[in-house]
This record gives C-alpha cells, sequence and structure tokens, in this order.
C-alpha cells in the first residue's frame, strides 16, 4: 500500500471515534443496477434528457419495461434518481454528487491480525460520510471491536494517514506483515493495541505503520441477523439457503413449500444447490409434525428422463422424512410438446412430513350432482331394492392431482413475477399453505425466486422467511410482498 514508517505522534487525550450505522446497506448497488444507473447517467449527459423506458428496454436487452421500471423503483428508493409521474421520460438523476465510490481494499481482522487481502472492488457511500481526504473500505472480521461499535462482517471505511491520535481506532501493520484494527496507544517504550472487548487482553509491539484510521462503519443488519442466529420472521434473505438454514432454529418451521432448479435446467443466473445439504437442513428446521413440499420435475437429456426427482425423494425419505404422499401438479397450458411422446403436463410435489403431519385441513371441491335424490336402500324382507329420498353431499375432498393454469394470469396476474423465468402458480403455494398449517404458523421457501410462497404466506395471515441466492430475485421477490 506504500505507506511510510513513522513515529507515532500522541496528544494525551482521547479522541471519539465518529461511527455511522448504515443499516442494510441500503444506498449500495449491485452490478446490474449500477449499470442501469450509469447508462441514465452518461445519456442524461450526453443527450441532455434522461433515456425513456422503451430506450432503456432496447438498450439492455429486456423483454419488457416492466423490468426497467424494476430497476428504477429500486434507483429511487435507493436515492439515485427522481421520478415524476406521468412524464415521458424514465427518472432524472437525484443529487449526483450525494454517492462516491471508495475501493474495496479486502478483509482485516479485529481479532487476531492476518494477512492483508487486497481485492480491489469498489463500494459506494453517501458522499456526507467522505470526510476531506483519500479514503478506502475494508471487511472486518472478529469480535475485538465489538464495545466501539465494529462487529464481524461489518464494513468499515478509513481514512489513509500515517499518524493517529492516542485511542483512535486505526488499521496498522505490525512486523511488516499482518494488518490488524484496533485502539493505539503509546506507552513507554511500546505501543498498545487494544482490544475494545473486555474479554480480549491487549498486546505489544515496538513499532508499527499506521495505515489509516476508521471514520465511520456500517453494517448489513441481515448478515449480522444470520450471524447471530437470528433470522427474523417475515423477510426475505439474500443467502445460499444452506448458510440460512444453518442459522434457524430447529424444529422452527411448520411448512415449507419450494421449488428447487430441476437438473440445473436453467442456471438462474450462474448458481448451482447443494441438494444433500440442503434436505438435511430442512429435515433439521422442520418441526415435529412440519411438512416440506417440494416441487419438482425431471430434466430429459436425449430422450431419456433423469428421474433426479425421484433420487430425492428417496434421500429426503433416508434421512428421516416421511414420504406422506406425491402429489401432481398438473399445468392446464403450455405443456412441453415431444414428437415421439405424449406431452408432457405435470411436476411432482413431494409431500414430506416429519412423523406424520400435525395439521390437515382438507380442501374440498363441489360434488357434480347436488341436492335430494332418490338413493337405493338395502332389501327389505320382501326382496324389493327400494328406493328413498336421500341428501346428496355437496362436496368431497380433493384428489391428489392439482391442476392450474400457468403463465400470465394463471399463474399470477403480477407482471413483474415473470421476470424470474420459473414462477410456480400463486394458488399452487396457496392451496398447500391452507391445506398444511393455520394461521400464525411459518412457512418457509428456500429458494423463493420471485417470492410466491412468501407472497401467499403473507396473505393468509402466516408468517413466512424466504431465502434465494440471487440478489435480483430477492429484490424481486421483495417487491411482490411488499417489503
Ligand atoms: C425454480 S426457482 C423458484 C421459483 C419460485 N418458486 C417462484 O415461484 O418464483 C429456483 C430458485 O432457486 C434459487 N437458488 C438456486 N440455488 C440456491 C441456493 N443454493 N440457495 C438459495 N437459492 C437458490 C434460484 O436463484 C432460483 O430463483
Amino acid at each position: 500500500m506504500g505507506v511510510d514508517k513513522l513515529t507515532l505522534t500522541f496528544y494525551f487525550y482521547s479522541t471519539i471515534l465518529e461511527l455511522y450505522k448504515l443499516e442494510n446497506k441500503s444506498f449500495m448497488l449491485t452490478k446490474k443496477q449500477k449499470k442501469v444507473f450509469d447508462y441514465i447517467q452518461d445519456s442524461t449527459k450526453k443527450k441532455g434528457i434522461c433515456p425513456s423506458h422503451e430506450e432503456m428496454r432496447r438498450h439492455f436487452k429486456l423483454s419488457s419495461v416492466s423490468t426497467v421500471n424494476h430497476y428504477l423503483n429500486i434507483l429511487q428508493e435507493k436515492g439515485y434518481i427522481k421520478r415524476e409521474k406521468n412524464t415521458a421520460r424514465s427518472a432524472e438523476i437525484e443529487q449526483k454528487e450525494s454517492f462516491i465510490e471508495i475501493p474495496f481494499r479486502g478483509y482485516i481482522a479485529a481479532g487476531l491480525p492476518i494477512e492483508a487481502v487486497e481485492e480491489f472492488e469498489t463500494i459506494t457511500i453517501p458522499s456526507n460520510l467522505a470526510t476531506t481526504g483519500n479514503l478506502f473500505a475494508l471487511g472486518v472480521k472478529g469480535d475485538s471491536m465489538i464495545d466501539e461499535g465494529i462487529f464481524d462482517g461489518d464494513t468499515v471505511i478509513i481514512k489513509k494517514q500515517n499518524t493517529v491520535e492516542d485511542g483512535e481506532t486505526a488499521v496498522a501493520l505490525i512486523n511488516n506483515s499482518e494488518v490488524t484494527l484496533k485502539k493505539i496507544f503509546k506507552e513507554k517504550n511500546r505501543i498498545r493495541l487494544q482490544p475494545a472487548n473486555p474479554k480480549l487482553k491487549p498486546f505489544y509491539v515496538k513499532e508499527i505503520i499506521i495505515q489509516g484510521k476508521v471514520i465511520s462503519a456500517f453494517r448489513n443488519l441481515e448478515e449480522r441477523e444470520k450471524k447471530d442466529g437470528k433470522v427474523r420472521f417475515d423477510n426475505i434473505y439474500r443467502s445460499d439457503c444452506v448458510e440460512l438454514m444453518k442459522s434457524m432454529n430447529e424444529d422452527s418451521v411448520d411448512l415449507t413449500v419450494t421449488s428447487p432448479p430441476y437438473d440445473e435446467l436453467r442456471n438462474y443466473k450462474g448458481y448451482s444447490f447443494d441438494f444433500e445439504n440442503i434436505a438435511k437442513q430442512l429435515y433439521r428446521i422442520t418441526k415435529k409434525g412440519g411438512v416440506l413440499i417440494w416441487v419438482v420435475g425431471d430434466k430429459i437429456k436425449k430422450g431419456n428422463k433423469s428421474l433426479t426427482s425421484f433420487k430425492q425423494a428417496l434421500f429426503f425419505q433416508q434421512i428421516g422424512f416421511n414420504v406422506h404422499d406425491v402429489m401432481i401438479y398438473k399445468k392446464k397450458n403450455t405443456p412441453f410438446m415431444r414428437s415421439n411422446a405424449y406431452t408432457n403436463c405435470f411436476e411432482f410435489m413431494y409431500v414430506l412430513s416429519k412423523g406424520s403431519p400435525k395439521t390437515f385441513n382438507p380442501l374440498k371441491v363441489k360434488t357434480v350432482r347436488q341436492g335430494q335424490e332418490k338413493l337405493p336402500s338395502n332389501k327389505g324382507a320382501d326382496g324389493i331394492n327400494k328406493k328413498v329420498l336421500g341428501e346428496l353431499k355437496p362436496e368431497k375432498t380433493m384428489t391428489n392431482i392439482w391442476d392450474y393454469a400457468v403463465g400470465y394470469g394463471g399463474s399470477t396476474s403480477d407482471k413483474i413475477a415473470f421476470e424470474h423465468p420459473a414462477i410456480f402458480p400463486e394458488k399452487l403455494a396457496e392451496d398447500h399453505i391452507l391445506s398444511w398449517t393455520n394461521v400464525g404458523d411459518l412457512v418457509f421457501d428456500p429458494m423463493c425466486g420471485s417470492g410466491t410462497t412468501c407472497k401467499v404466506a403473507k396473505k393468509n395471515n402466516r408468517h413466512y422467511i424466504g431465502c434465494d441466492i440471487s440478489e435480483d430475485y430477492v429484490n424481486l421477490a421483495k417487491k411482490r410482498v411488499g417489503i
């Protein structure tokens, strides 16, 4: 980093570390969001006017303007643009100067020193956080600065400087190779590196190189909650679902309704999934009597069905789930045509329970004939088979083949949901939620995509937790659910 060795200048008074706690990094943009913002900014500069929705759709080769809208809404929420109703143009840049980009230089130990990492990325921060000077950011590992409000997983903003005042929190290079984050105190003939955690002892060195002073810290609240094992109800997390489930309590979920990537049929922005660990975690977090609905289809490769769904069902059984039922999700329209086989129009819905299901509210359908009818009664002694007037049952329990219209207006009428390539119908999620849970129960979807399960759980007064590995899908799901 090109820092000179120095003699520390000490003033014998403590300074108060100014820490800003910015929750959720709500101002930070994903790469895609940043591209959209940069495009709006560049076009506005060049043409003096903001690009229209249609221009943006064409530029990013998007299938619909609703996707453009989705990005504009995010940029607006994060304070990057301003939008006015009834204008032909899409947006206006909001106070361009209010955000700046600074380099993210990797991770630093707030516990034991570790080697410096030099991963060059950038992060966007509000410019009011930036005092004059050269800034960079570091991710914090360890808990040695918790009394200063700096926790494992936080990001600290560092102002490059090679001196600090006594008691200030600094990034220090020791033994010419290890970097650490500590409060610095000059003592007679030595320098004390003081953790801000009563459980940890200070350590002493003869000399250090100061690389900068901490001027602010912020935290991704969701990351923090996951680490603390506090996954909040009624929230949607961006995470690998195995990691998220590890921080969820054992025996805590009443119902999971989910649909995994089928045989990696679509690559969902490049993510794959670790089936066996997902299955084991699902078993661990499911309540006794809780249910898992696993909606899945098989890939056909060179005319041969993979049967992955069968293998998965057998694995679920092997680790303790009860295969309570194998149901069929039949698609009323857009079935998959094959030239030399019957048209494929269904997927499996494995109903897996931890013991016997504790809740079953059977869904009913109307019977075809209703009202009163003469029904046959037993023969009397005279041998004549009499008919007596009786009431026909008005409804009966549904079968285990459920059919749904799919596509727009079928799966959902939320246009935005179709930004995800593989949603299941809202009604499918709703039918399972009503069948296997009661009001106030917890419904989980570890791979929630566009948020269908969460949306319907909320609508039916159930708690929900959603998770997806893709930030774009999490944003989409949050939008659909209204959080
Ligand atoms: C079939 S889609 C789910 C669609 C969802 N049922 C809906 O109605 O929108 C599968 C989802 O799994 C997500 N995914 C894949 N691997 C994952 C993982 N390890 N952890 C969390 N989500 C994952 C993908 O990003 C994708 O959105």
